[in-house]
């Protein structure tokens, strides 16, 4: 078990969204976050200064997964996420150890 975690344009949300029900997969959390990546955020200009915006808000969809269906999941997101323009996101891949469905107490893949 695997859990995908998106950093994404939170414009991109409807869309990735839609690419993951398409190859059925429903349930999935998302968090607003802010963060940077290798640009350091973005070049401004105010009033004829530049300045720096170093703390970029975006979206985190996380979604927990079977092994063999990682790489579905990633290729869906990754297409529907892109626009091709810096700043369209970054997918890690974390492993699992334990998934319980609290309302029955069943455990594994089968609570995906
Ligand atoms: N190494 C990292 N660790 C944790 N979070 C990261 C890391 N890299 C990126 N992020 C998160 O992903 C968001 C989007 O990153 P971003 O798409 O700008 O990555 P990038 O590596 O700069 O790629 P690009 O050159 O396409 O912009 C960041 O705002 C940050 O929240
Ligand atoms: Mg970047």
């Amino acid at each position: 078990m695997q859990k995908i975690e998106a950093i994404i344009r939170t414009g991109k949300v409807d869309d990735v969204k839609h690419a993951l029900e398409a190859i059925g997969k429903v349930s999935l959390t998302l968090t607003d976050v802010k963060g940077r990546g290798q640009q350091k955020g973005l070049k401004r200009q105010w009033r004829g200064s530049e300045y720096i915006l170093d703390i970029i808000p975006k979206t985190k969809i996380e979604v927990v997964v079977p092994d063999g269906d990682v790489d579905a999941v990633v290729t869906a997101i990754c297409k529907a996420a892109r626009t091709g323009q810096i700043g369209d996101g970054k997918i890690f891949v974390i492993p699992v150890g334990k998934t319980i469905r609290v309302r029955t107490g069943e455990e594994g893949d089968a609570v995906l």
